[in-house]
């Protein structure tokens, strides 16, 4: 059987990531899920959505995403982000389904000054990532064949809802009125486009390679000062960018100075398919701004 004659049901599926999951499933049998219809907090409302769909499989993408948000709002962040998903999982294992659920780069503390590989040692720095390592230990218990993808930095050509804006449309707004911008650099990750990881999803359906962890990031490193000065570039606007240091950003939460992942099991798999972080932006870029950039 491959994917296409697969059921698939995705929750989340009007997130960022959800809505490009769903285009590289179309004309599959496909259930999409979206909030406030289900809420993943509400084990019941899960068991009904699945006892409907009776999926092969089933993609979790639901999450609370704003990180600096989730410290405030840490009891609701758990029931999403770790309960929720338990739910789907649990409901999964009952009835039979293979579960992808949706990870962070944020549940590792950043010491590391190369990429972590699947089975090194996490330690979240912020409320965030530890209720996603919660979801993760969650869903591995309940049901162990869950695929576990864990991505990082996530930008897609639909809106992040957790979040707002993402990064490379924030800066390409900021740049319609600021003359200089600020930027972090020491924060090092892989920014990745969800059109390339719905891609691999899609692989990994199509092969169902044991349960387990798996990174799945586009390729290379960059800080965000790194990544801000090549979204100017591809887009061609000149403007004043200056680094700045995380601590003096002050944000809310800490983010860990280094999350880069190395996709390793999916390589020996042969499915990272993942290309450049910088190659995927001029895509993002290209699609989202077909006529070029307004500076
Ligand atoms: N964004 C990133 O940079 C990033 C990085 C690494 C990993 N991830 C992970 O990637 C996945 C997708 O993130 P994304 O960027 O697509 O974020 P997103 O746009 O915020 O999507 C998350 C979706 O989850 C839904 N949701 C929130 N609470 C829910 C609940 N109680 N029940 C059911 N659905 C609920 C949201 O609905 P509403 O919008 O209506 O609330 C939204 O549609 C998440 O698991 C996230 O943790 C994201």
């Amino acid at each position: 059987m491959n994917a296409k004659q697969k059921s698939i049901t995705i929750f989340g599926a009007d997130g960022q990531l959800g809505v490009d999951l769903c285009a590289v499933f179309e004309g599959h049998n496909l259930e999409p899920v979206v909030y406030p219809g289900v809420d993943i907090r509400d084990r019941s409302q899960v068991g009904a959505v699945l006892d409907r769909s009776r999926p092969d499989w089933v993609i979790n993408s639901a999450a609370m995403t704003h990180v600096d948000r989730c410290e405030d709002l840490d009891l609701a962040a758990y029931q999403v982000n770790a309960v929720g998903a338990k739910h789907v999982a649990e409901k999964c294992r009952a009835s039979g389904a293979r579960l992808i659920q949706i990870s962070t780069d944020y549940v590792f503390d950043g010491k590391k000054e190369h990429p972590y590989v699947e089975d090194d040692r996490t330690g979240p720095v912020n409320v965030y990532g530890l209720t996603k390592l919660a979801g993760e230990r969650f869903v591995s218990n309940a049901a162990p064949d869950t695929i576990i993808l864990r991505t990082s930095g996530l930008y897609g050509t639909h809106p992040c809802w957790g979040k707002g804006q993402n990064f490379v449309d924030t800066m390409l707004e900021l740049a319609k009125t600021k003359e200089c911008l600020h930027i972090v650099d020491d924060e090092v990750l892989t920014p990745t486009f969800t059109e390339d990881l719905a891609v691999v999803v899609r692989s990994i359906i199509d092969k169902s390679p044991p349960g387990g962890i798996y990174h799945a990031t586009n390729a290379g490193q960059c800080s965000w000062f790194e990544f801000a000065r090549t979204v100017f570039e591809l887009s061609g606007i000149r403007i004043r960018i200056e680094k700045t240091t995380a601590a003096e950003w002050n944000a809310p939460a800490k983010r860990p100075s280094y999350s880069v992942l190395d996709n390793r099991r999916l390589q020996e798999l042969g499915l990272d398919t993942m290309p450049t972080w910088e190659s995927a932006l001029e895509r993002y870029l290209n699609k989202k701004y077909p006529r070029g950039v307004d500076a």
